[in-house]
């Protein structure tokens, strides 16, 4: 059932949560499955219904307080074990947290005893965040408890913007969605490691950019290492194959207007009608041009912004795949290639490179 996000609804919703049960929530940057953090049985629901393994740690969100900084609700959640971290390592953090939150930043830090393993998949950290959508903190704070929230697909899945992708992800496997209307971001929040000593590893791309982030903490930040297999790893959730459409999505080396006869060719070489994601441009032209290029093929594109606006291309993304993904006629997919940069532009090329593989 997706329900408006009345007063009324998110008090349910909130008790529903209390009571051990789960429920699709809005955040800013994606729909997530939501379930009290502190609650084992209640998180072993959420891992079982997007059929996500337990090696994949959760994030835990938290209620933004009226009178007090996320940094200082976050000291006193009881969550972290503040004790094994250099001064140093505490003011950055704080830095981060008055700068980043409520917002699509997530910190990896070590966790104390009141966080269930099943949450961090054994792990002794902890990804927290504070979501800034409205919604999302309304139902934090009727909640009164810690939410850990995964995206809201099926895992390996594209991640849900919309509450109808997440009723077309997980049909009754969640009985209460509340819809939030499309995410601001479009994209899960950027995941940073803070080690004890205060050194930081960018763990997954978001909005906030590394460059911000080294601006705000006064240190560099290491990228993290991505993994080509599933199972126990250092990084998790770093699965090299995520956020995937069912259909074969191939990444063009170059712009549909810039694409070489090899380059034809090895689109030729793939039978039935084409699905062209594009970052910019009108949908109609671009439609034209790949056809022409390839003998009168017959192609749907649709664009991720008419003007090459980075926000909205972000916004677009999971949509867009979402929706060419499920078009019958569609034999299988290309992709305008990434476009440079960090930030948005970075984790546009992280989920893209993730979804799809090269021509
Ligand atoms: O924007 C978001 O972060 C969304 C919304 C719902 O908040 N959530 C989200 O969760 O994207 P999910 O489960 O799809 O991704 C969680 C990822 C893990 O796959 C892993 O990469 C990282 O967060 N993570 C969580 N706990 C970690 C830990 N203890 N150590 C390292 N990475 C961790
Ligand atoms: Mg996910």
């Amino acid at each position: 059932m997706i329900l408006a996000p009345t007063p009324e609804n998110i008090e349910r919703t909130a008790a529903h949560l209390r009571e051990g049960g789960i429920a699709a929530i809005p955040t800013e940057t994606v729909y997530g499955l939501a379930a009290n953090a502190l609650d084992s049985a209640a998180c072993a629901q959420v891992f079982a219904s997007k059929e996500r393994p337990t090696f994949d740690p959760l994030i835990v969100h938290l209620a933004a307080q009226q009178d007090t900084s996320p940094f200082e609700t976050l000291r006193k959640s009881g969550l972290i074990a503040w004790s094994f971290f250099s001064t140093d390592a505490i003011q950055t953090i704080e830095a981060l947290a008055h700068r980043f939150w409520p917002g699509p930043l997530t910190l990896v830090l070590p966790k104390t005893e009141a966080v269930p393993d099943l949450v961090t998949a054994g792990l002794p950290s902890v990804a927290v965040r504070f979501p800034s959508h409205p919604v999302a903190q309304a139902l934090l704070r009727a909640t009164d408890r810690p939410l850990a929230a995964p995206s809201a697909n099926r895992f390996g899945r594209i991640s849900p913007t919309q509450a109808e992708h997440v009723f077309e992800e997980l049909g009754d496997r969640v009985e209460w969605i509340l819809d939030g209307g499309p995410c601001e971001v479009g994209l899960e929040s950027t995941v940073l490691q803070v080690q004890t000593n205060g050194e930081l590893t960018l763990l997954r791309p978001g909005k906030v950019s590394a460059e911000e982030i080294v601006l705000v903490a006064g240190r560099s930040v290491r990228a993290g290492t991505a993994r080509l297999d599933a199972g126990p790893q250092v990084a998790p959730g770093m699965l090299a194959s995520h956020y995937a459409p069912r259909k074969p999505l191939f990444i063009l080396p170059l712009p549909v207007a810039n694409l070489s006869e090899g380059h034809i060719s090895a689109i030729q070489k793939h039978p039935g009608k084409i699905g062209l994601l594009a970052l910019s441009g009108n949908t109609a032209r671009l439609e034209e041009e790949l056809s022409r290029r390839l003998d009168g093929r017959p192609v749907r594109a649709l664009s991720l912004s008419e003007n090459g606006d980075l926000a909205k291309a972000a916004q677009n993304l999971f949509a867009v795949m979402r929706e060419l993904d499920r078009d019958p006629e569609l034999s299988f997919l290309v992709s305008e290639p990434a476009p440079e940069g960090s930030g948005l532009a970075h984790a546009i090329r992280d989920r893209l490179g993730r979804a799809g593989k090269a021509l």
